[in-house]
Parts: structure tokens; C-alpha cells; sequence
């Protein structure tokens, strides 16, 4: 389209694409992860987008004013290569371990001192789990799987353990792009029992969810339609897998909305990381509530909540990142996170996948990039044991130069976790 353009003003040709883009938009559904043909959509433009747009104007240029040349000196292609969001980083030794029994994506885990608790998610978009699975890092095995209760959720869980008792909160129920339930349940790791819990307020969608002072806290992630983001949050006392009150009370709201953040507790300040605003919708009318692309904004804003109850900004990660919600280990005061997703394309539109590990040090309070996984990959499932770092699950990339997300996957890799001190 650019390209035809010739001398054209470049700032009408924005317009028109943008508007053309916008039209795209709005008549077309897209596919979502069983998918290879990602397409562009929606109503959003991302400020980096009219810089981008225009390509090099043809090379008969003689005749140009001097208006004109400063106009394409404004307008200059950038050349974005697909992969151009990875990251310089260290390359690793990652070592294939025992391919989980399912490939999953959107699911959830806990680790347990040596074991994995892994939970739910899609097997394909049209398939979820309602199992778990559990890895056991002393022999590097997979085995253990037992039925979660039918009413439990399958995906985009709020997920907490105090050390036996997993919390389970909320989280979409049913494949595609079905809305989320407010069911909550309790895990009794001692016994593998589940009991039910006081469910949320409303449902949430992947909301953030952390222990924090003898409180089961929970916030953000999307509303019912799965796109629009929450900015509540609630907290309920709890010890021993139980309520201590009878109902969830409202605390301060999340600075910034949206699902698939990391949430992670510290030395008794909670941290919510990375996420977006956004996701897919389920089509209007479609019986099979059938995924459609929605824009979302992914952010690499971090805030923390300490004594105060009031929210700080902490430095933001090295870029946007999202789906990481199970995708982090805190390690010798550090948080690690392990791949996402981060901001779309700016030209094709496509979704991104990340491809680094992140160290968050708590010490320093700065951000690293410490490695380059095997291959992009978001909504993995990460554990930490005897020095080495692991993750299984989630969606991967095309190929080292296609950072869009394919294949939904069932691998467990690790390697050896270096840190900045
Ligand atoms: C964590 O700290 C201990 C004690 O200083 C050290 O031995 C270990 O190597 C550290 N682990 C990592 C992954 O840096």
C-alpha cells in the first residue's frame, strides 16, 4: 500500500492505512492459537505505528523541496525485522527433560518443595484439561495425575500456595473463549482433597493472586468479557486451606488492570509484574463462543504494595511482557521470569513471544537479562530445584526467525539458573 504511494504526503498515507487498518478491524475474526495465520486487527495503533508506516518514497527525489525532504527524513523506513523485540542475552546450556503428559497452554502450576504441581489449560483450543499433573525434581519424573472437581475453571487461574494448600481462584471455564466462573476451591496437597472456597465477588479472568499477611489476595485480570480490564482487587483472611471470614472485602485498586501478570510476594511486599490490557473475545453469537482477536496492550509496568497499602512504581521490566502468571521463581531474593509475550508487531500486527529470562534483584531493585531460552515461548510453567531452572508448557514460536506463537507445547527443559549478584 505504502509503497504505491509515491510522493504523496506520507502524513495523509498514514491516515488512509490507519483507517484502512481500522476497517480491517472491524469486519474480520480471527483464528486464535490452533492457528498459524495471525492476522492484524482492531482498533488500536500503537504511538510507534505512524513512524513506521511509511516506506522509502521511490529514488526520484530531485525535484524535491526542501519541505519535502525534511517530511522523509520524518517518515524514514525503519526496517523492522520480525524478531526485532529479542533482546541481546546470554546463550545457555538447556538440557531436555521428560516431556509433560499434555501439551498445555494457558495452565497453571505450583511447586511444592520437589514436586510440580501442574493444572488445566488448553490442549488445543477447542480441548481443555481438567487434571493435574505433577513433575517431581528429585527423579525428573512426571506421574500423580489426579481430577480436578468438575465446576473448577480450566484456564487463566488465580493460583496460591501457603506451602500445602493450593488456592485456586476464579479463571476462565470451557474451551475457546468462554467467560470466566467465580468457583474458588482449595487444594489439600497432604491428601490430594479438594474442598470448595468463599467464590470471588464477580469472575475474573487470569487475575493476579498472592498470599500476602495471612490474606488470600486477588486482583486485576479481565472482566466476564475477557477483554475489558478489572482494576478491583479483595482479600479474604485464610489459614489451613480455610476462610476465616465470611465474605471477601475490597482493598485499593490495582494501578493498571488486565490478565496474565506475575504476582509474586517478597519479603512481605507483593509485586504484580508485566500483563496487558486486553484479550480475545469470544465472537458475538458464536455457539462455540468462538475466539476472536481483540488488541491487547501489554505493559511493563511493575508496582509493589507494602505496609502502606498504597501502590509504588518500581523500575519496569526490560520490555512489555505478559502471560507470564506462573512463568517466575524467586530465587536468592531475585525474581525470575521465563519468556511471555510483549508488545505486537507494529507493522504485521502479529503477537510476539518472548524469548529471555528476566532477574528482577531485589537487592539492587534493577532488571537484567540473563539468557535466551531454548525458543520464544509464552505461559510456561517454571520451577526452581538444586541450582537448576525449569520450565514446561505453553505456546512456542514459528521458528528462530518467526517470533509468532504455533505450537502448543507438552516439553520440560532445564539449565543452570546464573544470576547478577
Ligand atoms: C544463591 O545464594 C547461595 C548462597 O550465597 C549461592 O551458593 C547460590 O549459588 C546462589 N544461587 C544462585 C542461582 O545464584
Amino acid at each position: 500500500m505504502a509503497r504505491q504511494a509515491g510522493k504523496q504526503s506520507y502524513g495523509r498515507l498514514a491516515l488512509v492505512s490507519c483507517l484502512a487498518l481500522l476497517a480491517v478491524g472491524l469486519i474480520a475474526d480471527f483464528l486464535w492459537a490452533s492457528s498459524h495465520r495471525f492476522s492484524p486487527a482492531g482498533t488500536y495503533l500503537p504511538s510507534s505505528f505512524t513512524t513506521v508506516i511509511g516506506k522509502l518514497p521511490p529514488e526520484s527525489n530531485e525535484k524535491d523541496t526542501k519541505q519535502n525532504k525534511k517530511k522523509d527524513d520524518k517518515t524514514r523506513e525503519r526496517k523492522l525485522s520480525d524478531t526485532f523485540q529479542d533482546l541481546d542475552a546470554p546463550q545457555l546450556q538447556w538440557e531436555k527433560m521428560a516431556p509433560a503428559p499434555v501439551p498445555r497452554l494457558d495452565g497453571a502450576a505450583i511447586q511444592i518443595r520437589n514436586l510440580l504441581y501442574v493444572f488445566a489449560g488448553y490442549g488445543n483450543i477447542n480441548l481443555v484439561h481438567s487434571h493435574v499433573d505433577i513433575y517431581n525434581f528429585v527423579d525428573n519424573t512426571w506421574g500423580g495425575r489426579f481430577d480436578m472437581p468438575k465446576e473448577m475453571a480450566h484456564s487463566h487461574l488465580g493460583m496460591v500456595t501457603d506451602g500445602r494448600y493450593i488456592y485456586i481462584v476464579t479463571g476462565q471455564y470451557g474451551p475457546q473463549c468462554r467467560g470466566p466462573t467465580a468457583k474458588t476451591f482449595v487444594l489439600d496437597t497432604d491428601t490430594n482433597t479438594w474442598s470448595d472456597f468463599i467464590p470471588l465477588p464477580v469472575p475474573r479472568y487470569a487475575p493476579a493472586t498472592q498470599l500476602w499477611r495471612g490474606r488470600l489476595h486477588v486482583m486485576g485480570g479481565s472482566k466476564e468479557n475477557r477483554h475489558t480490564p478489572g482494576l478491583e482487587h479483595w482479600s479474604i483472611a485464610v489459614k489451613d486451606g480455610k476462610a476465616l471470614e465470611k465474605e471477601w472485602r475490597s482493598e485499593i485498586p490495582i494501578p493498571r488492570g488486565g490478565p496474565h501478570r506475575a504476582c509474586v510476594v517478597v519479603d512481605d511486599r507483593l509485586f504484580v509484574i508485566g500483563g496487558q490490557e486486553g484479550d480475545f473475545m469470544a465472537k458475538p453469537g458464536s455457539p462455540i463462543f468462538k475466539c476472536s482477536r481483540r488488541l491487547e496492550v501489554v505493559f511493563s509496568d511493575v508496582y509493589m504494595l507494602d505496609e502502606e497499602m498504597k501502590w509504588k512504581v518500581m523500575p519496569p521490566m526490560p520490555k512489555p511482557d505478559s502471560h507470564i502468571e506462573f512463568a517466575w521463581k524467586v530465587v536468592n531474593n531475585s525474581i525470575v521470569i521465563v519468556g511471555g509475550t510483549t508488545e505486537k508487531h507494529p507493522e504485521t500486527k502479529k503477537m510476539v513471544l518472548v524469548g529471555e529470562i528476566f532477574q528482577f534483584n531485589l537487592n539492587t531493585m534493577k532488571w537484567y537479562v540473563i539468557g535466551k531460552l531454548p525458543y520464544r515461548v509464552k505461559t510456561t510453567l517454571a520451577g526452581y530445584w538444586d541450582g537448576q531452572l525449569y520450565f514446561t508448557s505453553g505456546q512456542r514460536d514459528k521458528g528462530p526467525d518467526d517470533p509468532a506463537p504455533r505450537k502448543v507445547m507438552a516439553e520440560m527443559w532445564r539449565t543452570k539458573l546464573i544470576l547478577y549478584p
